[in-house]
């Protein structure tokens, strides 16, 4: 499914750079081409990027976007 539509990131896509390493959404976002625009979307990327990391509740980073 869609998780950014500005950009078109997948859910499946986020999950494989998150288990790359990477661990803020912004930085997948990067990574993947296309950075942050409106940012409706980061609560979201940062639960699908939890899940990958298996992170206990109350640990997620919700990037801001200025
Ligand atoms: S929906 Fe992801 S940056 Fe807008």
């Amino acid at each position: 499914m869609y998780v950014c539509i500005c950009n078109g990131h997948r859910d499946s896509d986020i999950r494989a750079a998150a288990r790359e390493g990477l661990r803020s959404a912004p930085a997948i976002y990067r990574r993947l081409g296309k950075p942050v625009r409106c940012g409706r979307c980061l609560e979201f990327a940062a639960k699908v990027i939890e899940e990958a990391h298996g992170a206990r509740e109350g640990e997620r980073e919700v990037p801001q976007v200025a």
